[in-house]
């Protein structure tokens, strides 16, 4: 008998319980699934940011962490976990948002959209924005998430770099790495798109030094972390006319607070960290599958590096 402890609050578990009974269901396991538990019994946690769950030392069996979400800053520095720790990677639903996202939100600001959808005072002003082709597109973490949403764009023309910690090479794709690699990637990047994990290491990483070196006039799109950028330098970067504009979709603390000047500022577009949500049928596959590798003694996926944080 599997035992698997749902960890990730009763909301989710309104949401969940059927998918994934019926996603460990197929995979032939004998298995209990259930949202109350001896820890000493439990083989797998499925887990939430939220979750209440913080001390792993009594769960002495655990064999894996199952996180429904692909970010992990949370849980990551947990020092009482030492089971392998899974993120969220859901190619049918949290991938497939991403990419609708970011390529709705980069052609939002390279088509000059805002200009039109509101113009109380019915100016007839054409502007005729550049193809695709001659708007380059950075994109600063190229993991699951990042190279789908780079492959997209290059599908529909636009020249794309990323940026990641280790080289990686993907077709039509401009691939630079380490820190010499990302003042290359912004000092070309017209639309710059962050899918960066929040790690130690890329923690402020966009502070008023780097948005300096993005061409003037410059959008940022950032669905990956809040505190991927320095709040105050983001706004003297927008009121300097450095940057044009900045779609928001996470946040240092969410939700966002009402003072905060993200919500008042002109050129500042917040989404309530909507950018792409872990779904519910599809994720629920993802769970069932690792845990029928981890009983049957396959490597499991998606494994998070604890030393890196992602
Ligand atoms: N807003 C939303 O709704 C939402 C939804 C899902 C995820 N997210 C965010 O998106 C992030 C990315 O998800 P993912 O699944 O694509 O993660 P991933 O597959 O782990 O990819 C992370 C990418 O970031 C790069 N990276 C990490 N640290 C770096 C550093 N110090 N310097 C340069 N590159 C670095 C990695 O480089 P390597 O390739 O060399 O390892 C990798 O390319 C998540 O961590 C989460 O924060 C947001």
């Amino acid at each position: 008998m599997t035992n698997i402890l749902f960890a990730a609050g009763p909301a989710l578990w309104a949401e969940y319980e059927t998918a994934l009974r019926t996603a460990l269901d197929a995979t032939g396991l004998d298995y209990r699934l259930v949202c109350e538990a001896d820890p000493e019994s439990v083989d797998y946690v499925v887990y939430a940011p939220a979750s209440k769950l913080q001390d792993f030392t009594p769960y002495t069996r655990l064999k894996a962490v199952l996180n429904l979400w692909a970010g992990v800053e949370k849980i990551t520095g947990n020092p009482t976990l030492t089971a392998p720790l899974a993120r969220m990677v859901d190619e049918e639903g949290l991938t497939q948002g991403m990419v609708e996202y970011v390529t709705g939100h980069v052609l939002r600001h390279h088509l000059g959209m805002d200009a039109y959808i509101s113009n109380p005072e019915r100016a007839w002003r054409p502007v005729v924005p550049p193809l695709a082709g001659e708007r380059p597109v950075g994109i600063l973490g190229l993991g699951t998430l990042g190279l789908a949403c780079a492959e997209a764009l290059r599908g529909l023309g636009f020249p794309v770099t990323g940026w990641s910690r280790n080289p990686k090479t993907a077709p039509g794709i401009t691939t630079l790495h380490g820190p010499d690699g990302l003042s290359g990637t912004l000092e070309r990047a017209e639309i710059l798109v962050l899918l960066l994990p929040d790690t130690p290491a890329t923690r402020d990483l966009l502070d008023a030094e780097r948005l300096a070196q993005l061409p003037r006039g410059a959008v940022i799109v950032n669905p990956g972390r809040g505190a991927l950028i320095v709040d105050d330098a983001l706004i003297s970067a927008l009121d300097s006319g450095q940057l044009a504009h900045a779609t928001l979709d996470v946040f240092r603390t969410e939700p966002l607070p009402a003072e905060h000047p993200f919500w008042a500022h002109p050129k500042v577009t917040v989404t309530p960290h909507i950018a792409s949500e872990t779904r519910v049928p599809s994720a629920s596959r993802v769970i069932a599958e690792n845990i029928r590798r981890g009983e049957a003694g396959e490597p499991l996926l998606h494994l998070v590096d604890r030393d890196a944080g992602y």
